[in-house]
């Protein structure tokens, strides 16, 4: 795999800057859900996907793993890939195979994390004929750079598994796909994985396990921050909360402070006094409905060609042509 970097410097100084305007910010304090995955939050996150609470990414691949020649049945050759995301690359197996039974084929994952480039390469390294190059960039940056490679006359699909994009704060999720909108030609696709609603119970189950693993991997944004940062989060005095919005229909994760006390950023020189319950807002993770993919994608610049559900775990893969 060759891949193409970002200064390191430069990754620590957005870092800093991202963490002291959402922890400074008046009312709610945040923290960029990306900053999750770094080695250890992406190995955490791994682990989350194993958990028999957590259906989300056993559904996303039961649904690749039995429909991707379907689903390349209507993706035009010659085409090159692209991932927004591709984690380990175990679920893009399914769909680089059943492309590359049709033509060699040029496979373009997009990560802001080194790590999961290295894993997803590993992975799948051994499928002939698919030329892996690792894009260690953000994800609309990358973009941006592998649609300027595309041959004259070559199909671009793009790949957004996994329900990342329930990850979006409210109404970023369609400003984000209109973006990424913005790089392709019409025809071109995009397939679209989401976790659909379901129950309030089966949700909070998935979003606080009782093993504690996604505690950790929220937790882990303090360990970062302090490593990366000099921060002095005192992981004890903290804690994991996973609450439905109903209003937005999300799981929002947060982590609450148990105590009165003040952080301490040595490498940044600032502080940030918490109250005893004040949470930073970590993340939130979207659930869909049938109509609200459909209304998405008409909102930015697609329509949808077909879609796959998982029964079991109520998730659905989308394919949407630009037009
Ligand atoms: C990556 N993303 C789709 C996960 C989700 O379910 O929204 C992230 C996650 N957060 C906690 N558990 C899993």
């Amino acid at each position: 795999m060759t891949t193409s970097e970002h200064p390191t410097t430069l990754c620590t100084a957005l870092f800093a800057s991202e963490i002291r305007a959402g922890l400074s910010r008046p009312g709610q304090k945040t923290l960029p859900s990306k900053y999750l995955y770094d080695a250890l939050g992406s190995t955490l996150f791994e682990a989350i996907s194993l958990l028999p609470e957590y259906g989300l990414t056993r559904a996303d691949e039961r649904i690749l793993s039995r429909y991707s020649r379907e689903i390349v049945r209507h993706v035009p050759t010659p085409a090159l890939v692209s991932e927004l995301g591709s984690g380990s690359g175990r679920k893009t197996r399914w769909i680089l195979s059943a492309l590359c039974e049709r033509e060699p084929l040029s496979y373009y994952p997009i990560e802001i994390s080194r790590t999961a480039l290295e894993s997803c390469e590993s992975e799948l390294r051994d499928i002939e004929h698919v030329s892996i190059v690792g894009v260690e960039r953000e994800y609309l940056d990358g973009l941006r750079e592998v649609a300027a490679l595309r041959p004259a006359g070559a199909h671009l699909l793009v790949l957004f598994l996994g329900s990342a994009i329930g990850n979006f704060d409210s109404g970023a999720d369609a400003r984000f796909l209109r973006q990424v909108r913005s790089f392709l030609l019409p025809g071109d696709s995009l397939l679209l994985g989401t976790d659909l609603m379901k129950p309030l119970d089966q949700l909070l189950q998935a979003y606080d396990d009782p093993l504690g693993v996604t505690s950790a991997f929220n937790l882990n944004l303090l360990v970062r921050i302090n490593r990366e940062l000099g921060g002095d989060f005192d992981l004890r005095q903290f804690e994991h909360v996973a609450v439905l919005n109903e209003a937005t229909g999300s799981i929002e994760m947060h982590i609450r402070s148990k105590r009165r006390q003040v952080v301490m950023f040595r490498h940044q020189e600032f502080s940030v006094t918490f109250a005893e319950g004040e949470t930073i807002w970590t993340e939130s993770c979207h659930k869909y409905t049938h109509e609200a993919i459909g209304e998405l994608a008409v909102s930015s610049g697609f329509r949808v060609e077909a879609q796959w559900t998982d029964e079991e775990w109520p998730f659905a893969e989308t394919l949407l042509l630009a037009h």
